[in-house]
């Protein structure tokens, strides 16, 4: 398990489409069906990382507006699906097996000086750990914060497949290249391989297209129904 083998099925968000998303429910189901690794978002507040895809909290929770405009007490006793709460990054290591690698995307500035000694401490039990975000610069900075001899990979985000692209993952010595399922093409991927960067696809949720990016070369992929691609 964790991010070393072929064929990686990661738990998007957890099990987005079993359990609500980024809750501990949602982490603890992906890991009992057997997910190589699950994926999750953090935005900071209040020097925490707390777990939580957008900036806005109404899509998923019980709340409203803007997270920032929250204590971390209020934030806490919000229902964030099914009387889950918003769970502290630190709060899903403890509750998942080392066994089971976690990605953890930033998704603001100021999460890589927080994310990245958490990281390193997982690092040091054993578990495996991969950084990625959308803001590369972000991403950058997770990239430099690392210990020297790090096995901290990173991964840059990409929505679509920009021209600078390969200079962005050269330059942050990316261990995978994650695209969304519209920038993956045969090319793209194959290309990445040439390139020595592997590549994990979001968000697949059906077998056929799972099959066809593995078939492709695509080292994993990201999904919310981890139950129908476990033993892709
Ligand atoms: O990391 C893959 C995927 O989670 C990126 O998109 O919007 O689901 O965070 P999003
Ligand atoms: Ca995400």
């Amino acid at each position: 398990m964790g991010f070393g083998g072929e064929n990686l099925v990661i738990g998007h968000r957890g099990a987005a489409g079993l359990a609500p998303e980024n809750t501990l429910d949602g982490f603890r189901r992906a890991a009992a069906l057997g997910v190589d690794a699950v994926e999750l978002d953090v935005h900071c507040l209040e020097g925490k990382l707390v777990v939580i895809h957008d900036g806005v909290l109404d899509r998923t929770t019980s709340g409203r507006g803007p997270l920032k405009k929250h204590s971390l007490a209020s934030l806490r006793r919000l229902d964030a699906g099914g009387g889950q709460r918003v769970p502290l990054l630190e709060e899903v290591l403890a509750a998942l097996p080392v066994s089971v690698g976690v990605n953890i995307e930033l998704k603001a500035s100021g999460t890589a000086e927080l994310a990245v000694p958490l990281a390193e401490d997982e690092l040091a039990l054993g578990r495996d750990v991969l950084i990625s975000s959308f803001d590369h610069e972000e991403l950058g900075h997770a990239a430099v914060l690392g210990r020297p001899d790090s096995a901290l990979r990173i991964a840059p985000l990409f929505g679509c497949w920009p021209r600078q692209g390969w200079r962005v993952a050269r330059d942050l010595r990316a261990w995978s290249v994650n695209l969304s399922l519209e920038a993956a093409s045969k090319r793209l991927i194959g290309e990445a391989g040439e390139r020595g960067f592997r590549t994990l696809v979001y968000t697949v949720n059906d077998r056929p297209t799972a099959d066809r990016l593995i078939g492709w070369g695509a080292t994993g992929v990201f999904t919310d129904f981890p139950d129908r691609l476990i033993d892709v």
